[in-house]
């Protein structure tokens, strides 16, 4: 019977492959002290898929045989715990996954021999097998999704031959950044010193969960951080967070406007309900509005000084922190998301009180998710003129103003954050 964990990851990339769904952020709760193994099983399993299943499919009598989901998640799990985890032995990484194949949920038990001759041969050298797996052509670990993601986040910046090494840091886990909500964060937080108020996880110091539940802090992407640290000076009265759950950005603008009239609007009930739940937690004011914000804008009421439009996206920049994304990407429907973050994009602008700053936002480096928007109100509102609010070193030279950029997207070959643009407009 294999272990909680080895199951709960084999579970994971059966949702993956099996289901096209994302892994919740709830997989690998109750697991314990195996909870590192299993996250970094999983991590493996998923950057290395490509690269796991043509090694695998090689050592078949006919190579071109397609093997079931279950077959091909217990060699994975087999093959990555002996090629990179080298504190699992031979004998947990080999009867676990030969278990894994025999369960009759989340195997194949007619493979159970065929598991079990692959992964034996492969651990009679551990090493010659992770040199094996890393000879193969790491294309092989990106969909078509990651591999125009790449390249779109490359362009503007004129480094398009860098691509490998920038996969090589994706596929890396990331290094979580934090912020603090209260003093005397723990002392495994190291500030930042590219970002005042950001902090980083010393290295190998264990995640600080029990601070955060306690709300001494939250987790905030460094990209976030810095795209919330716009340089613009006058003191908003009525600010809205269009889409606003979870609530870090909502949260970073009641910090940095204490006192304003704040509203966050969110269109799914249930993220709403725990983003009023978050907020309150946090002693922040702020009406909260469940609604569609495109509908809820057009509707009519007073304008708002500042409007922060963080719209629902692919998630391409992500693709570090979810690595699933990387296969779950190709059957995104990227137009259908253009076209809504258009209808709301359009809504917010027509809200946006005169002098008043409105920032458009995506975690995505695709040119049809955020540059296409920003040509389009450029051509179309002349009533909007670009604000230079971030330091140029956030966005691609072609961008740069006295020292400034109005569209932030910084060089994914220096930038250790998530893939981020935004563009900042005024309104005369
Ligand atoms: C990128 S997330 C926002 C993250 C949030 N700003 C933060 O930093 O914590 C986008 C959010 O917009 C919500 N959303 C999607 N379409 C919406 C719409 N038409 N109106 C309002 N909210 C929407 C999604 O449910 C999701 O919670």
């Amino acid at each position: 019977m294999p272990t909680p964990a080895r199951l709960r990851v084999a579970q994971a990339l059966h949702g993956v492959f099996g289901e096209g769904a994302r892994v919740a952020d709830t997989w690998d709760r109750g697991l314990g002290e195996d909870a590192a193994l299993a996250q970094a099983l999983l991590g493996l399993c998923l950057r290395r898929w490509g690269r796991l299943q043509a090694f695998g499919s090689a050592r078949l009598k006919d190579p071109g045989r397609g093997l079931p989901l279950g077959t091909r998640i217990a060699l994975a799990v087999g093959l990555a715990q002996l090629a990179w985890l080298p504190g699992v032995t031979d004998f947990a990484a080999v009867d676990e996954a030969v278990g894994l194949a025999g369960d009759r949920t989340l195997g194949f038990p007619a493979h159970r021999g065929l598991v079990n001759a692959i992964l034996r041969q492969a651990a009679r050298d551990r090493s010659a097998l992770a040199a094996d797996l890393e000879a193969l052509p790491a294309r092989l670990d990106r969909s078509d999704f990651a591999e125009r993601s790449l390249l779109a986040a490359l362009r503007p910046h004129g480094s398009g031959d860098s691509l490998e090494a920038l996969w090589v840091t994706l596929a890396r886990p990331p290094r979580p950044a934090f912020r603090a909500l209260e003093e005397g964060p723990p002392e495994d937080l190291e500030p930042d010193p590219a970002l005042p108020g950001c902090l980083r996880l010393a290295e190998g110091a264990p995640f600080p969960r029990a601070w955060l539940e306690a709300g001494g802090g939250m987790v905030q992407d460094r990209s976030s951080q810095a795209l919330l640290a716009y340089l613009w000076d006058p003191t908003p009265g009525r600010i809205l967070d269009a889409c606003a759950a979870p609530g870090g950005k909502t949260t970073g603008l009641a910090l940095r406007y204490p006192g304003a009239d704040l509203w966050a609007v969110e269109r799914q009930p249930r993220r709403a309900e725990r983003l009023r739940r978050t907020l309150d937690g946090r002693g922040i004011q702020a009406q909260v509005v469940q609604a569609d914000a495109a509908v809820w804008l057009a509707a009519g009421g007073a304008p708002f000084d500042l409007i922060l439009l963080d719209a629902p996206c692919s998630g391409s920049g992500t693709l570090q922190k979810h690595p699933e994304l990387v296969w779950l990407g190709d059957a995104l429907d990227v137009s259908r998301l253009a076209e809504e973050q258009r209808r709301l994009l359009e809504a917010a602008a027509g809200r946006l009180a005169p002098g008043g700053l409105l920032i458009y936002a995506v975690c995505s480096w695709l040119p049809e998710e955020g540059a296409d928007h920003r040509e389009v109100l450029l051509a179309t509102r002349p009533d909007l003129q670009p604000a230079p609010v971030w330091p140029s070193a956030f966005g691609s030279p072609a961008d740069a103003q006295e020292g400034r950029t109005a569209f932030f997207r910084p060089d994914p070959a220096g930038w250790e954050g998530e893939g981020f643009q935004a563009f900042a407009f005024t309104r005369s």
